[in-house]
């Protein structure tokens, strides 16, 4: 089959095996480039390890620090004429990679709220790891149905109290127009917290503790964002910033349980705002991020997951590191993103955009060419033209 890009809207609904292939393999080479993660993770389970985040966060922990890693996701697998999802591919991927180096890497790809995958992680982890130090939660997901309940919760990108009016830009078409969101009402915010805040961590923390496979000192993380005031009615202050209020709960009752029974840390990393399958859904951010891409970029403080997890592992989690906290107890690898004279540039640029200048005045361009990437297209070294095989087994 020949795999060419098929964008709709913001998803690409193709993607090319050897290219996501090519795509983790840079991150393993940033990753391995960089040298060794002192006193790393042993034993690491990364929840929603196949794209963005937690797929940065596996490579970071394999190819910084020699652990063994296990991923949990949830990909489709590739159909008749319909190549698979990317984290599918690139989860192959990064097996092979970390096998290959005589590392330890193990998939589950199905429903990490379900009390079914997190039995499945349980076996495995007892079976060929032992206790787990390292738990990353980076799931991204549009819904979730409850163990108990079974009600299927929709999570929702809107602002609260009032509309929301800003500029958004169409990354397809290259077309800026003024967007208006209406407000969610009170149980469209319950149904995002219930997705996206942090019950689940909190029984994934509890499947663990319940096992006896948590390692003594286990350190738990799970990753929210905060950006500028102009994309906080979207985002922080909007149901996903709901959200991410009740995923800091969560973080505080599971670093109080670690501590309770020894010590181990659980706490949120605020990261900087990237191209991710989950990112480019959300009306405004792809604007916001085309032209901090621009800005970050002229500065040389531009980074992608890999850069993101491999900086925030070496300097506030291993090497002899102890995070640094802001004042709510969370760790800021946003902080070049967040810098004032960063965020004055970028607000600088903001009002000025239009459909017209959009090339110039943010990086467009860039921005297409990491969604695309996230897809596996436009990796130097690939034949896009060359017949490929869509149908590769889980690794
Ligand atoms: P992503 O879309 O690249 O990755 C989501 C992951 O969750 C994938 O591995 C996917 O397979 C998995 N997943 C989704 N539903 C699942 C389910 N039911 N069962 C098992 N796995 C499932 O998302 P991204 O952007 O890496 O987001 C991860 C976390 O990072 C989120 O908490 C997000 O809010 C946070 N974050 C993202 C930022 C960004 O700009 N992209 C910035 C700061 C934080």
């Amino acid at each position: 089959m020949i795999i060419k890009p098929k964008v709709r809207g913001f998803v690409c609904v193709t993607a090319h095996p050897a290219g996501c292939a090519a795509h983790v393999q840079e991150q393993i080479d940033y990753v391995k480039g960089k040298g060794p993660i002192e006193n790393g993770p042993r034993n690491a389970l990364i929840i929603g390890a196949s794209t963005g985040y937690g797929l940065g966060s596996r490579v970071a922990a394999a190819f910084g620090s020699g652990a063994k890693t296990l991923g949990v996701f949830f990909e489709r697998p590739s159909e008749d004429g319909r190549p698979a999802t990317p984290g599918w591919y690139n989860s192959i991927a990064f097996s092979q990679a970390a096998r290959a180096a005589g590392l330890y890497a193990a998939n589950i790809n199905g429903d990490a709220f379900s009390d079914d995958v997190k039995k499945q992680t349980m076996e495995i982890i007892a079976r060929d790891m032992g206790p787990i130090d390292l738990v990353v939660y980076s799931l991204a997901s549009p819904r979730r149905t409850h163990p108990r309940t079974g009600v299927v919760h929709k999570s929702t990108l809107q602002p609260l109290g009032a509309p929301y009016t800003n500029k958004t830009v169409d990354t397809d078409k290259g077309i800026v127009s003024e967007v208006t969101i209406q407000p969610a009402d009170e149980a469209a915010t319950a149904d995002t917290v219930a997705v996206m805040g942090g019950e689940d961590w909190e029984m994934w923390m509890q499947a663990l503790a319940d096992a006896k496979l948590l390692a003594p000192g286990a350190t738990a993380m799970a990753y929210s964002y905060i950006g500028p005031h102009h994309t906080w009615p979207i985002y922080k202050d909007g149901t996903i910033g709901r959200a991410k209020i009740d995923l800091e709960r969560a973080a505080r009752a599971i670093d109080a349980q670690l501590k309770a029974h020894g010590h181990g840390r659980a706490f949120i990393s605020v990261n900087k705002a990237l191209v991710t399958q989950a990112s480019s859904a959300i009306p405004v951010v792809p604007l916001y991020i085309s032209i901090l891409y621009k800005v970050m970029k002229e500065m040389g403080l531009h980074e992608g997951c890999a850069e993101q997890m491999q900086r925030l592992f070496a300097t506030h989690l291993y090497n002899g590191r102890s995070p640094q906290f802001d004042s709510e107890g969370r760790v800021r690898i946003d902080d070049w993103e967040m810098r004032p004279d960063v965020q004055a540039k970028v607000a600088a640029i903001w009002p000025q955009v239009t459909t017209e200048n959009l090339a110039q005045l943010t990086d467009i361009a860039g921005y297409r060419s990491e969604f695309l990437k996230l897809f596996g297209f436009g990796l130097p070294g690939i034949d896009y033209d060359a017949d490929i095989e869509p149908h590769v087994p889980m690794a």
